[in-house]
């Protein structure tokens, strides 16, 4: 598992003195399991978070054509799904909930009937111990699509929080352990804190999406949720691609209003992101390998050009490695039965 120390350090004197022929690097990976022992970084699937789509109904699965080996699932069924992680080692699933009830205030979203609540009672019942995460945001709830209430056309920070905070307090009483806001609106934390600690909940855990990026790799995921915007992008509130320092900000402001964990999301292209973002803090690091990242690699093994076991592990790998300490993503029930294998 990572040893983030070690970034801060260099090759001593000792190790520079020396050269070809005594130092030969390859002796270290004469044998596999040589390679066993001196490996740096090893993912684990007690770092694995499985994201899963909820939808009304019973025995409802609807293929997502974006993510192959992903569908939508009403609640029993997703339930099921979720035990059957939980049998192979993976501790959390992290829910979106997808509706057919969309209005421009996203009232679906806390609604205590609506599909993640329904979700979360049913992983409840049949795998108590598992841990569930819920997706905190409005654009899978909303008429228009974007993650926040709209004023004069344009995103509302401040009279979305109070929709959001509604959102978190109904995923607690549903029986969520860890509530992630995704919205990307300020003081959003804050403001779930307060309602969350009004409720009773203080030990309910806030994971907040951070540094949340607007990128082109949720793509899949927004046909997944029927999330797209109708009009616009998001931009507004999502952060922009060329910044790093931003995001620390981001992460500094969202700690200081009571983020037990953090997010960087999408993973691959923001692996100097998650690297900064574990040196600038001390609570657990998470990172989203997303829809995009997933269905490229399914794509490209499905046309033979890549191999996905190999390729889905070196990136995970690579996400833990740069200083994530937990990993969401669509491939966790593949790793699990991999990393099994893999001595
Ligand atoms: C909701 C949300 C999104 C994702 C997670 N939460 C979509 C978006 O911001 O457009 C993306 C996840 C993925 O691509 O796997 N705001």
């Amino acid at each position: 598992m990572g040893l983030h120390s070690d970034m801060t350090m260099s090759a001593t004197v000792s190790d520079t003195q020396a050269g070809f022929p005594v130092v030969r690097p390859r002796r270290l990976r004469h044998t596999a399991t040589l390679r066993r022992m001196v490996r740096e970084h090893r993912l684990s699937v007690d770092q694995l978070v499985l994201p899963l789509f909820a939808i009304a109904g019973r025995g409802v699965e609807v293929p997502i054509r974006a993510m192959p080996g992903h569908s939508r699932l009403s609640a029993d069924l997703l339930a099921e799904r979720a035990a059957r992680a939980y049998a192979a080692g993976i501790p959390a699933v992290l829910l979106f909930g997808v509706t057919e009830h969309k209005d421009e205030l996203g009232t679906m979203s806390f609604d205590p009937n609506g599909e993640v609540q329904e979700a979360i009672g049913a992983i409840k019942r049949l795998v108590p111990e598992m841990i569930v995460v819920t997706d905190v945001c409005l654009c899978e709830y909303t008429s228009h699509g974007h993650c926040g209430i709209l004023r004069d056309g344009e995103v509302d920070n401040d009279s979305s929080l109070e929709v959001l905070a509604r959102a978190a307090v109904s995923h607690a009483d549903a029986g969520a352990d860890i509530v992630a806001p995704s919205d990307m609106m300020d003081g959003r934390v804050g403001a779930i804190r307060t309602a969350l600690d009004a409720r009773g909940y203080q030990d309910v855990v806030i994971l907040s999406y951070a540094a949340k990026y607007a990128s082109a790799f949720y793509g899949p995921f927004r046909e997944a949720a029927g999330s797209a915007p109708s009009f616009g992008d998001r931009r507004g509130y999502q952060m922009d691609p060329a910044n790093r320092r931003e995001a620390l900000r981001e992460v500094a402001l969202d700690i200081g209003e009571g983020a037990d964990m953090v997010m960087v999301k999408p993973a691959l292209a923001y692996l100097d992101v998650i690297a900064a973002v574990r040196q600038s803090t001390t609570v657990p690091v998470a990172a989203y390998h997303v829809s995009g990242e997933y269905s490229m690699i399914k794509a490209a093994a499905e046309r033979g050009w890549l191999d996905e076991r190999t390729a889905a592990l070196e990136v995970l790998t690579a996400i833990a490695r740069a200083g994530a300490d937990l990993v969401i993503t669509y491939y966790a029930e593949d790793a699990a039965a991999w990393l099994k294998e893999t001595l």
